[in-house]
């Protein structure tokens, strides 16, 4: 357990403050200390009383406190934590925080802090739709914040959708997840859905060598619609995907994570875009340009239905008539040629035998500087471990079969030194 660890927890103004309190008890059920910082709107909704009883640590409210000053300046205050934990982060505490405003206590601290920092947004969904709110979270995430995705579900304010504040649970596997590094004992049976398993793979006090760059990740299957109930889909989990964007994200890259349909969380300071099809998918990787680097995993469909029909196709007794096919754009070759082709394009190989000659010649049929090849022969497909080789110009590299968050974390590594 991290007993050592110490979390800054800033409350900002908005209804699920209340749910603070329940975060608050599972920090400190984990065994790390945590003080509060309470915005002037946040004390609408907690009492410092209730978090100053919670966290047994004394709350602060305000930049101008005579005595707080001469006890702990709010640089130090910023600084002896071991992540700053901004929850819930409203709207308007993001675009200051996307800004660089410190005109109160808060927002001077997240602006004092070296240390790292997750936002929790919690919002209606309007203004969590705003261009503004998603142009702030694109900045904050360029900076290096790490941005939980809010859950969907219905609001306090009677509308539904995105921008409810994750369960509390969830943002303690973040908390764990980054605040893990240096805690190698960590309860791994918490951390199980996180796409690096608790590990990340930079500590943040090391250098975060992928700093200012885009990384662009294509992950999942794609599903090509029959009709209104059947589809064409593969058995691609999307865990390596979603684990090779969280090593970017640990990185210190933007990430932009466009996923096909998985059933798994968004791993911390990634902007995810879910999409269906494979056209849909080009699209997405499209609009997300310009990139610096681009890792396509996703298992995109090869061939969608020709034609799609607005019903349900019937059972008439007879055979059905067959299916026509038409090829899906190939997107990893699309990028090869495409006028903002990223510095660094790394396609992905399932290969079931001669793996390095039919990895060797897909780089050259699509043009692209790296293949990762899949040894699928086993149970690779869905499963948690991965056998890659990696196939470069100057040659192949076999790595051994490794849990798929430390192919992810190897990866990174070694697009970090390419780059
Ligand atoms: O041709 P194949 O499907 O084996 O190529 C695999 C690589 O190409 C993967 O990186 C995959 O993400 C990418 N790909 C793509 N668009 C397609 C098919 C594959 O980007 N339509």
């Amino acid at each position: 357990m991290a007993s050592s660890k110490h979390i800054l927890l800033i409350i900002g103004g908005g209804i699920a403050a209340y749910k603070a309190s329940e975060l608050i008890r599972l920090i400190k059920k984990s065994g790390m200390t945590v003080r509060c910082v309470l915005t002037e709107s946040g004390a609408q909704f907690v009492t410092p009383m209730t978090l100053a009883a919670l966290s047994e640590n004394e709350v602060h409210t305000t930049l101008w406190s005579l005595k707080d000053e001469a006890e702990m300046g709010h640089i130090q205050l910023s600084r002896e934590a071991d992540l700053v934990v901004v929850c819930p982060a409203t709207a308007n505490l993001l675009a200051k925080m996307a800004g660089g405003v410190a005109d109160d206590l808060a927002t001077t601290l997240l602006l004092a802090t070296d240390t790292r920092v997750l936002a929790v947004p919690a919002m209606n969904v309007r203004m969590w739709e705003h261009p503004a709110t998603q142009r702030n979270i694109e900045q904050l995430t360029n900076d290096g914040i790490f941005v939980m995705p809010p859950g969907m579900g219905d609001m306090a304010c009677g509308e539904y959708g995105a921008g409810r504040l994750p369960e509390p649970e969830t943002i303690m596997t973040e908390i764990h997840r980054l605040t893990a590094s240096s805690d190698a004992s960590h309860d791994q049976s918490e951390l199980g859905s996180n796409p690096l398993d608790g590990q990340p793979a930079f500590a943040p006090d090391q250098h975060r060598p992928l700093h200012g760059k885009h990384v662009l990740v294509t992950a999942g299957p794609t599903r090509e619609p029959i009709d209104p109930v059947r589809y064409i889909a593969n058995r691609s989990s999307g865990r390596q995907g979603f684990a090779i964007a969280a090593a970017a994200a640990d990185a210190g890259a933007r990430v932009t994570l466009i996923a096909g349909p998985v059933h798994l969380p968004t791993p911390a300071g990634v902007m995810r875009i879910d999409i269906e099809t494979a056209v849909e998918m080009e699209t997405a990787v499209h609009e997300a340009l310009p990139a610096d680097i681009a890792v396509m995993v996703a298992a995109v469909a090869d061939w969608r239905a020709d034609t799609t029909s607005g019903q349900k196709i019937k059972k008439k007794g007879a055979a059905p008539a067959p299916l026509k096919l038409t090829e899906n754009p190939d997107i990893l070759a699309g990028l090869a040629t495409h006028d903002n082709r990223p510095e660094l394009l790394i396609g992905f190989a399932a290969e079931t035998e001669n793996i390095v000659e039919h990895a060797t010649a897909k780089l050259g049929r699509k043009a692209c500087d790296w293949i990762v090849a899949n040894d699928v022969s086993g149970d690779v497909m869905g499963g948690a471990e991965n056998s890659v080789h990696i196939i470069t110009r100057e040659g192949a590299e076999i790595w051994e079969r490794l849990p798929k968050p430390e192919v992810a974390r190897r990866l990174v590594k070694k697009i970090a030194e390419e780059i």
